[in-house]
């Protein structure tokens, strides 16, 4: 499968969540049986060097990360919106490109030089990603690359990233 033919199981959604936002939804690739397992295929056949975690950034990260991490003979670490967590966290806010939020790992979750892949299905902005690595790394965690399903350039998300030394890969723009 085409990485064009991928592009084409995502559709766009006008005015969603907002008015003037072009909803990118992953949803109608996730359906398809050959879109997902091509999608996994590529991110992991994009990783660069060994991983002892992957992390996925909640909700639609945790899919990419639970399934990358099984190839990669990783474990999964979740970063989830803050509050979610039951254990002694760590946290970090962030704007989105339609709002402000709060992302949070365990305090303990990774060893220190715990080598981290950072996963998620979308990158816009690139304020998600650019917090997740903050506190990755606070966690002491040696974070190297990021992987997502798509990239949205206009938003200058990867290249903020790619700024924090960070190599970005994507499997759409
Ligand atoms: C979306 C997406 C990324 C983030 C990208 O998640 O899954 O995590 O926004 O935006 P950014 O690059 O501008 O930060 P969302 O916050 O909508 O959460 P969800 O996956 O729980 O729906
Ligand atoms: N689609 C999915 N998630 C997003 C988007 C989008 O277009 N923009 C920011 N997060």
């Amino acid at each position: 499968m085409a990485n064009d033919d991928l592009k084409a199981l995502i559709r766009t959604i006008p005015n969603f969540p907002k008015p003037d936002i072009q909803f990118r939804d992953i949803t109608t690739l996730l359906l398809s049986p050959t879109g997902v397992a091509t999608a996994v295929e590529r991110m992991v056949a994009a990783t660069h060097s060994p991983v002892d975690l992957v992390a996925g950034i909640e909700a639609r990260g945790f899919l990419f990360a639970a399934a990358l991490a099984v190839p990669l003979n990783a474990g999964v670490l979740l970063i989830r919106k803050d509050g979610k967590l039951p254990g002694a966290t760590i946290a970090e806010d962030y704007a989105l490109e339609y709002g402000q939020d709060r992302i949070a790992i365990h305090a303990d979750a990774c060893a220190p030089g715990a080598r981290v892949l950072l996963v998620d299905d979308l990158i816009a902005t690139g304020g998600t990603a650019r917090a997740a690595v903050r506190l990755l790394r606070k966690a002491g965690a040696s974070v190297t690359q990021a992987q997502f399903l798509v990239d949205l350039p206009d938003l200058g998300g990867a290249d903020a990233l790619r700024a924090e030394d960070i190599q970005v890969d994507a499997l759409v723009s």
